[in-house]
């Protein structure tokens, strides 16, 4: 069974309610009903609600850009998974971001991962190599230990349904995204450490996306490529041109239409 494409929005920190909505209802006029792709936007917490009202739910799907591993309990300022069970389909985990900014380690990621799982809600986990990490031929060795961790308390049948994000931190936020053919690779050793963990039935299901200065125009050579399942782009998610273009390519992709 082919994997359903999957473009993800990660707005970060960005956007008050008003210019939320705004971009909402630009999306809307500009993006059209597709089965066969996954279009999910990822606002601030705090709009995850106002839009779940606001959106054509057979267009869009929510996630959140993070949430804690406990369900409840004295612990200031964070928002649990069960909170947003219902309300969201998806939760990233893991970004860089949280990773290099908040300190959130491999075991918290796993927590997280195992979290979502339990709530019903499907987790989007980044793992990506830092500039160094590459250069020093660590790349594999670093996905490894990211992906291996952050499945290790999930079943066959839950690692199927996961959507990996290989975002490479050197690409993020700085215009160099991977090449298609760095992003496959990595996407592939990716699928076959799953394959080797999980069995390959479970390999052909989970879904691997790529993140990283991805846009309307880089975006249909990541989603042509063998192993790519879709985008996670941030910034150019935050203009309604180069989001509804990067689902336009993954549509042409699909069907093997000439790029626009
Ligand atoms: P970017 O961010 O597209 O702005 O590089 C991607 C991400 O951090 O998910």
């Amino acid at each position: 069974m082919a994997r359903r494409k999957i473009i993800v929005g990660n707005w970060k920190m960005n956007l008050n309610a008003q210019q939320a909505s705004l971009l909402v209802h630009r999306l809307h006029e500009r993006i059209r009903i597709h089965r066969e792709i996954e279009v999910v936007l990822a606002p601030s917490l705090l709009h995850l609600q106002p839009m779940s009202l606001q959106i054509d739910r057979r267009k869009f799907r929510l996630a959140a850009q993070n949430a804690y591993f406990k369900d409840e309990g004295a612990f200031t300022g964070e928002v649990s998974m069960p909170m947003l069970s219902g309300l969201v389909h998806y939760v990233i985990v893991g970004h860089s971001e949280r990773r290099l900014i908040f300190g959130e380690s491999l075991d918290t990621v796993r927590q997280k991962v195992a979290a979502a799982f339990r709530s019903g809600i499907v987790p989007i986990v980044c793992v990506g190599e830092t500039q160094s990490e590459r250069l020093a031929g660590e790349t594999n060795q670093v996905l490894h230990d990211q992906v291996s961790t952050a499945l290790s308390d999930l079943t066959a049948e839950e690692v199927g349904q996961i959507v990996i994000a290989y975002e490479p931190v050197w690409a993020i936020g700085s215009g160099s995204p991977a090449t298609a053919d760095q992003a496959n690779m990595a996407a592939r050793s990716i699928r076959h450490q799953i394959k080797e963990l999980y069995g390959a039935s479970t390999a052909e299901t989970a879904r691997i996306i790529y993140g990283g200065s991805s846009n309307s125009e880089n975006a249909r050579a990541f989603l042509d490529a063998s192993d790519i399942d879709g985008l996670l782009p941030g910034k150019a998610s935050l203009n309604y041109h180069e989001f509804s273009g990067m689902v336009q390519a993954a549509y042409r992709s699909l069907h093997g239409l000439e790029v626009c």
